[in-house]
């Protein structure tokens, strides 16, 4: 992976919402992976700054938590169409979430998975990286080959993500995810991490080994990686 050091959360921002423009700039109906969390945000603000017309762009999200009742404003339906959709102009009926077709759970995976090679495959997927080293919602023990699907969130990831709810029994215990595999299958990828408390996480995906117990080190399978980390982040690289 290409690892670089940034100031700054926005300075990172930046530099990847360049490569977005960049991407709409030869295909402006290219095909985003979309990241949900605090960690994309400074994308999506470069991006709007830009003012890039993204009306054309395909969209889908890495995960959705199962268990929300619908409409739900922390369901990442509900994220992406308010951070992503709404503010940078792109056509909600071309911008998908995990399960969002209200089929079966049991075989919403595969659906989406149809879905994404339907479209041609992602061209460019923003990846953020938990405590735990997970992306999307693969969690440590994921296989590496892991295609979208059902899976049970960490007691870690409920903690860091009870901020977006009352308390932390409102935390759902259970996602759709794309897998492994399926992000490994996009065209480029680019991780980013802000904060010591993604230090351990992120020296795991670039420099540890390729691994299960550390999910996000499946980025080193990858040809075309960017990492974006500010100092806190990159605190334990060596
Ligand atoms: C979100 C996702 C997760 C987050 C990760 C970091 O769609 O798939 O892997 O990227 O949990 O979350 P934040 O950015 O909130 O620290």
């Amino acid at each position: 992976a290409e690892v670089v050091i940034v100031g700054s959360a926005v300075e990172a921002g930046a530099i990847a919402a360049d490569r977005i423009a960049a991407l709409v700039a030869r295909k402006p109906d290219a095909v985003l992976g979309l990241a949900t969390g605090s960690t994309p945000l400074p994308v999506w603000a470069a991006l709007r700054e830009r003012g890039v017309d993204l009306s054309r762009v395909r969209g889908f999200a890495l995960d959705e938590y199962l268990g929300l009742p619908p409409g739900d404003p922390e369901s990442y339906a509900s994220v992406i169409a308010r951070d992503v959709v709404e503010p940078l102009g792109l056509d909600p009926a071309l911008v998908r979430v995990p399960g969002d077709d209200g089929g079966p759970v049991e075989t919403a995976g595969a659906r989406y998975e149809a879905a994404i090679r339907a479209a041609g495959g992602v061209d460019l997927q923003i990846l953020g990286i938990g405590r735990t080293g997970h992306i999307g919602f693969n969690e440590p023990g994921s296989s590496l080959a892991s295609r979208t699907r059902v899976k049970t969130l960490t007691d870690a990831t409920r903690a860091d993500n009870a901020r977006f709810f009352d308390t932390i029994d409102d935390v759902p215990r259970h996602c759709l995810t794309q897998g492994l595999g399926t992000i490994l299958d996009a065209r480029e990828l680019v991780l980013l991490a802000f904060g010591e408390a993604k230090a351990e996480a992120v020296a795991g995906a670039v420099e540890g080994p390729v691994s299960a117990s550390l999910p996000g080190s499946v980025i080193q399978l990858h040809p075309e990686v960017t990492v974006l980390v500010d100092e806190a982040a990159a605190g334990r690289l060596r």
